[in-house]
């Protein structure tokens, strides 16, 4: 009996792997794990195998799988309105941004479906605002997204390999080198973009000072300073946004990913003295916080109020930071541990593929960036007891390299 449903879940893989050859395009580099149901920390795999989930969907999942408060508020908005387009009014929409803005600073909000097309919205903004003034700084090693504006702010050559000409006016200097943003300012910049800490770049944070000085260079030039804070918001690092550590404001904010507690959200929020700069009909997109996103992303934001996640983030910080320091002076693969909050990351003396990739057979999902960089972003619901569950199944492995 046992020996049939093992053949009948076999073929059952098999016959998704094909599929997938056959009708889906290539553009990932896929894990062969099929999963077929999530709750909190956990996935399950179509075997009926449980994992801790340390990498929670890119970022998409701060409150776990299948949250129970997002689950409800889509239950009770999808049978009274999916969708309406944005010529007409909805009430979520309009408290949701009224939340954002609450939670984060005076502005107004521009709604979409992803952090790509949030940080599109934010280079046409700027460059509207430059009035002929069309060039934004950006930073080696950033990440903004996959279509092309996005993709030419992105400081990571091997992402844009094979696609040039890619749309100019993207000037990419040092992360947190403050005379290489001196230098690169000319009669022509309008703006400067950056992540606080570069997710898909290896977690690398932002210097206090350095992001002082470019808010200081920003207000001097009269240039716009965009946060993209689609991989750190929500909480993430213990605050709601990243740039609430830094002490600064910054003029526009992307977001996307965790907003919609896995439903796909984007939003821009530009703060109020310039947030009328574009006018109807100079930007759109038409699925951008419908009634059903808008709903689930209130959910989220009650959820991370209502749990004092936040607090719970900081707390949790500490002690994950603290264990993988341990880690590091037991392992010598470790070169470094940085990251805020529950965002992560141990550099390896070399490739981290296989050591993921051991951590995925003993149960436990995690992610290596930038090559070296294994990346630990668990839900924000994470327990002591499954960090400590993850921290031993890592130190496993790596004892086992
Ligand atoms: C910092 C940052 N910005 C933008 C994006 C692009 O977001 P999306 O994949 O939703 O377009 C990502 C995705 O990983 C990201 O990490």
């Amino acid at each position: 009996m046992r020996l049939l449903i093992l053949i009948k879940f076999a073929m059952k893989l098999q016959e998704i792997f094909d599929t997938y050859k056959e009708y889906i395009m290539p553009t990932y580099t896929k894990v062969p794990l099929v999963f077929v149901k999530g709750k909190g920390s956990y996935l399950w795999d179509i075997h009926a195998k449980k994992y801790l989930d340390f990498f929670a969907g890119w970022g998409v999942g701060n409150l776990g799988h299948c949250n129970p408060a997002v689950m409800q508020a889509v239950r009770d908005q999808v049978s009274k309105l999916i969708f309406i387009p944005n010529n007409y009014y909805h009430p979520s929409q309009a408290k949701l941004a009224r939340e954002l803005a609450g939670c984060a600073f005076a502005g107004k909000v521009f709604f979409c479906n992803s952090g790509a097309e949030a940080n599109e919205g934010a280079i046409k903004l700027t460059r509207k605002f430059g009035n002929g003034r069309y060039e934004i700084i950006t930073f080696e090693n950033s990440f903004a997204g996959r279509t092309l504006a996005a993709l030419a702010a992105t400081g990571q050559k091997k992402y844009q390999d094979g696609f040039q000409p890619l749309p100019p006016g993207f000037v990419t200097v040092r992360f947190n080198d403050i005379e290489a943003v001196k230098s690169a300012i000319t009669g022509k910049t309008a703006g400067i973009m950056l992540e606080l800490i570069q997710g898909e770049g290896g977690i690398n944070v932002a210097d206090k000072i350095f992001v002082s000085e470019l808010r200081k260079i920003c207000d001097e030039k009269k240039l716009l300073l965009i946060i993209d804070e689609v991989q750190t918001g929500i909480g993430r690092t213990g605050k709601m946004f990243c740039y609430q550590h830094y002490g600064i404001t910054p003029d526009i904010m992307t977001l996307a990913k965790a907003l919609g507690g896995g439903l796909p959200i984007g939003a821009m929020l530009v703060k109020k003295e310039i947030s009328d700069t574009l006018g109807p009909g100079m930007h759109a997109s038409t699925f951008g916080g419908s009634p059903l996103v808008s709903k689930a992303a209130l959910a989220v934001l009650k959820e991370v109020n209502r749990a004092n996640l936040l607090k719970k983030v900081r707390e949790l910080s500490g002690h994950i930071f603290s264990e993988l320091d341990e880690l590091k002076k037991k392992h010598a693969i470790i070169k470094e541990i940085r990251g805020m909050g529950l965002m992560v990351g141990a550099e390896l003396e070399h490739e981290g593929k296989a050591v993921v990739q051991k951590c995925i057979e003993k149960g436990l999902l995690i992610n290596c960036t930038h090559e070296k960089v294994l990346r630990l972003m668990p839900a924000l619901i994470v327990t002591k007891k499954e960090i400590d569950k993850a921290i031993g199944i890592l130190d496993s492995v790596l004892t086992g390299l």
